[in-house]
């Protein structure tokens, strides 16, 4: 069973009926309960009602939608974007609409699932390559092929919290001559100059022909988007069936959200600097404990302990000393790499950090691990 939160989403909720430092949710920015972003919902609640009752091709398309459009757009430094309600119906969408059969997909092992099934459901044959691995990569791009080619892979990986190595990415794909597609879903608001995102980060701009993303982590509201070309963006508005065929379109109430968090954002870096200030602290002081943290460079911070029944010990021992990191095993990731899932937040005060440190030393020491 799952923990139930009865508060907003903060650096401290209340999570089944107990005060915990929340170690584990994507609030990257800590922007979910800003009192302005909350503003803008519901002036958005006011001004249009809570659900679309339609899709957005028929009558549920909202102005609130388009200036995100417009907006997240102008923030990326991409021509056109088109918002879905969710980052799992953006690459549902898009991926399919990109490829089909007869074309080959070329998925790095450790993408998200919603990739994994954009894959299944384009019904072009798959060609799975070793975590960045290039060599791997490569070895498959050489394969000769009739269709079209798509590389396809996370910026940053949400389980490891490691990047893609997209230059190298990129100088393959044009090589075989594949389209490449980056889902930022945790490098949105996260990497880059003013959090524009990994393919920035790299500056990679105009050597990514397509991106998705997820408004759901650091934009604090809920919901996804495609980003590339005008031309990507309006063939892609009329086919993507995860678009057209939902009359659950993204909430008026929460692209207002969004827009508000894109435009505090685009203005403002402070957000991002300071959560990129508080990993470096939280990362160093569980380094220096001994701990496991894998490959990780970015906010998401797994501590490595091997066992899964030990990572739910260790979860659980972590919520009675008031802080929760949630627990992942396999099938999530690897048999043998279970870990405590911890997620930074610019929300996060020093304060917030050293007590989750102090209690994580703690647990680690009971259970053996240093
Ligand atoms: C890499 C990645 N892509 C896509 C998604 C899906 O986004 P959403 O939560 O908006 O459906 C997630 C996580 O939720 C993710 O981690």
């Amino acid at each position: 069973m799952y923990r139930t939160v009865y508060s907003p989403q903060g650096a401290r909720v209340n999570l089944d009926g107990r005060e915990v430092i929340n170690m584990a949710s994507n609030n990257y920015l800590g922007l979910a309960s800003h009192p302005d972003v909350i503003r803008a919902a519901k002036l958005a609640l006011d001004q249009y009602g809570v659900g679309p009752t339609a899709s957005r091709n028929i009558v549920g398309n909202f102005p609130v939608h388009d200036e995100l459009e417009k907006a997240l757009a102008k923030y990326k430094g991409v021509e056109a974007t088109l918002v879905f309600n969710c980052g799992v119906s953006a690459n549902t969408g898009v991926i399919p609409f990109l490829v089909g059969k007869g074309d080959m997909i070329y998925s790095d092992e450790l993408n998200h699932g919603s990739i994994i099934d954009g894959c299944r459901l384009s019904g072009a044959t798959v060609k799975v390559y070793r975590h960045k691995n290039m060599e791997s990569l490569e070895e498959k791009l050489k394969e000769p092929v009739v269709g079209k080619k798509l590389v396809v892979t996370d910026g940053v990986f949400s389980m490891d919290g490691d990047l893609a190595p997209l230059p190298e990415i990129a100088d393959l794909a044009e090589k075989y001559g594949a389209m490449l597609m980056v889902d930022d879903a945790h490098g949105d608001g996260v990497m880059g100059p003013m959090g524009k995102g990994t393919v920035d980060y790299f500056e990679l701009r105009h050597r990514v022909e397509v991106e998705t993303g997820s408004l759901s982590k650091a934009f604090g509201s809920a919901g996804g988007f495609v980003a590339g070309s005008k031309e990507l963006i309006e063939s892609l508005r009329p086919k993507a069936r995860s678009f057209i065929f939902t009359a659950s379109p993204m909430a008026p109430c929460l692209a207002a959200a969004a827009l508000k968090v894109i435009q505090m954002v685009s203005e403002d870096d402070t957000y991002v600097k300071r959560l990129w200030e508080n990993r470096e602290y939280f990362a160093n002081r569980i380094t220096k404990l001994g701990l496991n943290i894998g490959t990780t460079v970015t906010p998401v911070i797994p501590v490595i302990v091997g066992d899964g029944e030990l990572a739910q010990k260790m979860s659980q021992d972590l919520f009675e000393k008031g802080i929760f990191a949630q627990a992942i095993q396999y099938p999530m990731v690897p048999k043998g790499a279970a870990r405590l899932r911890v997620m930074i937040s610019a929300g996060h005060t020093k304060e917030d950090l050293d007590l989750a440190g102090d209690a994580i030393e703690e647990s680690a020491k009971t259970m053996g691990l240093i």
